[in-house]
């Protein structure tokens, strides 16, 4: 019995108040009331709007020395062959030897940008080269083989006598990977290579 009324109370309450927060005026063009917003509204300045709490009176900060932008890698190198070497010995490849998608993906930039001048094995003859353009060296002999990744990197990166720079148009994983692939193509001719030398 007891129960019967508390629960025909607990039903009128909830329904006086649905009623009441339908019919409460809602302005939504107004925050709700704020219980202790502490310093949640703090005077706001655009990034070019005069700021009397700093020094220079500006907003907008001086990165601090060092900073990179983010998604932006620095490549403090120039297109000169001392930089090339400084290259060689400094830069490591990010992508493992045995990362076979990097290398696929190497396998397809490489046929989009590198093989219209360096052929399809990297041998020179790509077609723009057999139309007049000076042809690249095969990328399969000695001297591209005992370049280092990191020289390769830069030569890709900044580009090198009649081989323009790619940095633009090929992004830094996928040079990366290109450089991966190059070395599985390189890989018969490093063989031979490294037989004749144990002679
Ligand atoms: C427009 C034609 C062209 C394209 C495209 C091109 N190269 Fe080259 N590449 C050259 C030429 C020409 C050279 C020789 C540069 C020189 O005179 O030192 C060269 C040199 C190189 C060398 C140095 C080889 C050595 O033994 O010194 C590497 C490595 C290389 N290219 C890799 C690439 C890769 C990887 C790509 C694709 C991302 C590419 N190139 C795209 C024309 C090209």
């Amino acid at each position: 019995m007891y129960m019967r009324t508390i629960n025909v109370g607990l039903g009128a309450i909830m329904v006086i108040a649905i009623v009441l927060s339908f019919a409460a005026a809602r302005d939504f063009s107004r925050p709700n009331l704020e219980f202790l917003p502490d310093m949640v509204h703090g005077p706001t300045y655009q990034a070019f709007d005069p700021n009397p709490n700093t020094e220079d009176g500006k907003t907008l900060r001086q990165p601090a020395a060092g900073s990179i932008a983010r998604g932006q890698m620095p490549f403090r190198y120039e297109r000169a062959e001392e930089d090339a070497l400084r290259a060689a010995r400094e830069l490591l490849s990010p992508v493992a030897t045995d990362d076979q998608n990097a290398i696929d993906r190497g396998a397809a930039a490489f046929a989009a940008f590198c093989q219209p001048c360096h052929g399809p094995t990297g041998a020179g003859d790509g077609m723009v080269s057999k139309r007049g353009y000076p042809p690249p060296p095969s990328l399969l002999l000695e001297h591209a083989i005992k370049m280092a990744d990191g020289q390769l990197y830069h030569v890709i990166t900044l580009g090198q006598g009649n081989m323009p720079g790619h940095a633009g148009q090929v992004s830094r994983e996928d040079r990366w990977s290109i450089i991966k692939y190059i070395r599985t193509m390189q890989e018969p001719a490093r063989q031979l290579l490294a037989g004749g030398m144990s002679k």
